[in-house]
């Protein structure tokens, strides 16, 4: 039976650039995704930008824009980190969208009908500059102990003494300098102590399955420790960036009050513009609804989240999965300490995107643990485990099958009583299994001791061998074409975590894209594969000296605007000269590091002309050659050939910059909209 599922990631604050531990957590849910819908379950994978509260409100400020226009310039930063990590969410949104203020709405009115919501009126710190009650990270004062200064308003990392804000010495706002004063006002409040509400939690978080054994323990402690649980302040006082509480002129919902409900409104906006019923698939018991988060957000979505879906009459979480923190050499990632490692560092210098989702997969489990990203140890599991054992596999048979048998492979052996292929059958549901309860180290770890037992094969059978002498060719090509299947089957159990990678797989195979179901249907018989290309670079261990720094691209929009460097409009042309370059669609059918150079890589296109044209480009600096095979680009065709140190080149690719390269390296090739063939003019 398919599965319909409804999978999000926890909602990032729209103050900064996502940092390693959020890239984690996306890598982490989208294995999750990507395995789910290898096994053809319905899955629609939402996020969104969390808008809301002071914080943001404060920061936009400061930065002289308004928080929409200041969240909107990190929500435009989004996708080069998603789209660079592999990670595919079906949409994201926004907190701050129109089916969020809609939605956090109307579940407020439905808890307020059922009798959950009550008001009282409390005194707090209230900043006579700014006119604004401060929140507690926003005053600081002596500790009321040892008289330690500038302390926060909670605790003293002095003395270590805890205590409330009130009870400071000489307080001051960190915002304005200014001495607080008291002023009391009307709040509202969830009523998480009422009966009803403890019952229902006992009830949801202690089902069977439902969260992990540690975070089930917490939120027993949570709902049977001193008073259990009070009840939840969730309204912020004008000025507050927020959505207005119903009939409350003044009064804003508390940001955690609206953030988890833009998951619902995620997905809502998704099914909206694709034509899907979001109140049926909500309404539907067979729906699974699915959060993966990090350790420190628990509370709220294992009590406020549930029991707010709960009374309010929606359907609430089937399961809340938590994580721990990444790590860098075992210390807390910090800029300050130089362990802070962006992600489009990681990208910009040409780090593979798929080495990063294979180390986390490697460390990942499905317990509540740090992970912790060791240069040595990443180098390790990427070049021995990765390269050193299953990339080698297809390296060592396709080149034969290519060379001596035209591409093509036999399967007549594939029987299900053929010791060989039946032990990595055999191995597919236990990883399938291990994909499923979050334990990819496990499963990675059973992949490759498969990958071992192939490479003991090759060992044993020794192709480079058979090769020597021609009467051998019968079995040097039963030989490669089992280490192809071994490697296709490999390839499946990879696939969630090494989605491009199996594509290029795919391409070379020339397959259909794998699902799980495939595991027992080889490669038919007498099928023709394409020409290897090699297939993943190894990681060179002093290319993570260069990962320490700062990205040269960031999106914090606090950053210095850049001056314009869009190039003055050139000289205007008629028709017929632009009729004079002739542009065509080109497929990338290879394209490999030029020995010797440092701008270059050589691309072979096709551009349908029965033959393919060696093409030199400088994009080195923005490419991994394995992100350009099979992608159909735009080549200038009639350019007359030039005779460069490295060979021909054949023509030109097209290629986007700025003006100033050094000031703003990013250089972006053309892809064709899907659907046009090597060959076509472009006009
Ligand atoms: N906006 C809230 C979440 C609202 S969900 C309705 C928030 N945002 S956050 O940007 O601070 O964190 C987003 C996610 O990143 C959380 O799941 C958090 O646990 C996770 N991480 C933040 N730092 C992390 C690491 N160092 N390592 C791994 N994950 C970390 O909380
Ligand atoms: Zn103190």
């Amino acid at each position: 039976m398919t599965r319909k599922l409804f999978v999000t990631t926890a909602l990032p604050y729209a103050n900064a650039p996502f940092h390693l531990g959020h890239i984690m957590e996306y890598i982490q849910a989208d294995i999750w995704v990507r395995h789910q819908r290898m096994s053809g379950n319905e899955v629609h994978f939402v996020g969104a930008d969390d808008a809301h509260g002071a914080p943001i409100m404060i920061a936009a400020e400061k930065a002289g824009i308004s928080p929409q226009e200041f969240v909107g310039k990190i929500a435009a930063g989004r996708k080069q980190y998603l789209d660079g990590f592999h990670i595919q969410f079906d949409n994201w949104h926004s907190t701050d969208g129109p089916e969020n203020h809609a939605l956090s709405q109307d579940i407020y009115r439905k808890l307020k009908a059922a009798g959950f919501i009550t008001s009282k009126t409390i005194e707090q710190f209230y900043d006579p500059v700014k006119n604004m009650f401060l929140p507690d990270r926003y005053i600081k004062g002596e500790c009321p102990k040892c008289g330690a200064k500038d302390q926060y308003g909670d605790s003293c990392e002095v003395c270590s003494a805890v205590y409330a804000p009130t009870e400071l010495k000489n307080p001051y706002s960190t915002l304005t300098g200014a001495t607080p004063v008291m002023k009391s006002s009307e709040h509202f409040f969830f009523q998480l102590s009422n009966q009803k509400c403890v019952d229902f939690l006992r009830g949801w978080a202690l089902q069977d399955n439902r969260l992990q054994s540690e975070v089930a323990n917490k939120c027993k402690e949570w709902l049977e420790g001193d008073g259990g649980l009070g009840d939840w302040d969730i309204s912020r006082d004008a000025p507050y960036f927020g959505i207005e509480i119903p009939d409350q002129p003044g009064k804003y919902f508390y940001v955690w009050l609206d953030a988890p409900v833009g998951y619902l409104a995620s997905l809502k906006n998704y099914f909206n513009k694709t034509g899907r019923d979001f109140d049926a698939f909500m309404a539907d018991p067979t729906t699974e609804q699915i959060h993966f988060i990090g350790k420190d957000i628990t509370y709220f979505h294992t009590l406020f989240w549930p029991a707010m879906l709960k009374f309010s009459g929606y359907k609430t979480p089937d399961n809340v999965y938590a994580h721990g923190f990444v790590t860098v050499s075992g210390e807390k990632m910090s800029k300050s300490r130089g362990t802070g490692i962006s992600p489009l560092r990681y990208l910009e210098i040409g780090m593979n995107p798929e080495w990063l989702r294979y180390y986390f997969a490697a460390k990942l489990n499905a317990k509540v643990e740090d992970l912790d990203l060791n240069p040595d140890d990443f180098v390790a599991r990427v070049n021995s485990d990765l390269i050193g054992k299953y990339i080698n596999i297809a390296s060592r048979a396709a080149g034969f099958i290519t060379k001596r048998f035209d591409g093509v492979v036999t399967s007549d052996w594939a029987t299900a009583d053929d010791a060989f292929i039946r032990h990595l059958r055999d191995a597919a549901p236990e990883i399938k299994a291990l994909f499923e309860s979050r334990e990819y180290g496990k499963a990675l770890r059973a992949a490759m001791e498969q990958a071992d037992l192939v490479n003991a094969y090759v060992d044993a059978n020794k192709p480079w061998e058979l090769a020597k002498k021609p009467e051998n060719d019968a079995k040097l090509q039963e030989v490669c074409s089992r280490l192809l299947e071994a490697f296709r089957i490999l390839t499946i159990f990879l696939k969630p975590v090494l989605p491009q990678l199996a594509t290029q797989v795919e391409t070379q195979l020339n397959i259909a894209p794998l699902q799980w179901a495939d595991v027992n249907t080889p490669i038919p018989h007498l099928h023709k594969i394409h020409p290897y290309a090699h297939l993943m670079q190894r990681v060179d261990i002093k290319i993570f000296d260069q990962l320490f720094d700062a990205p040269v691209v960031d999106a914090a929009p606090a950053a210095e605007e850049k001056t314009s460097d869009i190039e003055a409009i050139a000289e205007e042309i008629k028709i017929d000269d632009f009729a004079k370059v002739d542009l065509r669609i080109a497929k990338i059918v290879n394209c490999e590091h030029v020995d010797g150079s440092d701008k270059l890589l050589r691309l072979t296109l096709d551009v349908g002309e029965g033959r393919t044209r060696n093409v030199f480009s400088g994009i080195k600096s923005a490419y991994q050659p394995e992100q350009l095979i099979g992608k159909f680009t735009v080549m200038v065709a009639n350019l007359a050939p030039r005779k460069m140190k490295f060979g021909m080149s054949e023509g030109m690719v097209l290629a986007a910059s700025a003006a100033d390269e050094k000031a703003n390296p990013g250089l972006y090739i053309l892809e064709a909209w899907p659907g046009a063939q090597p060959g076509m003019r472009v006009r």
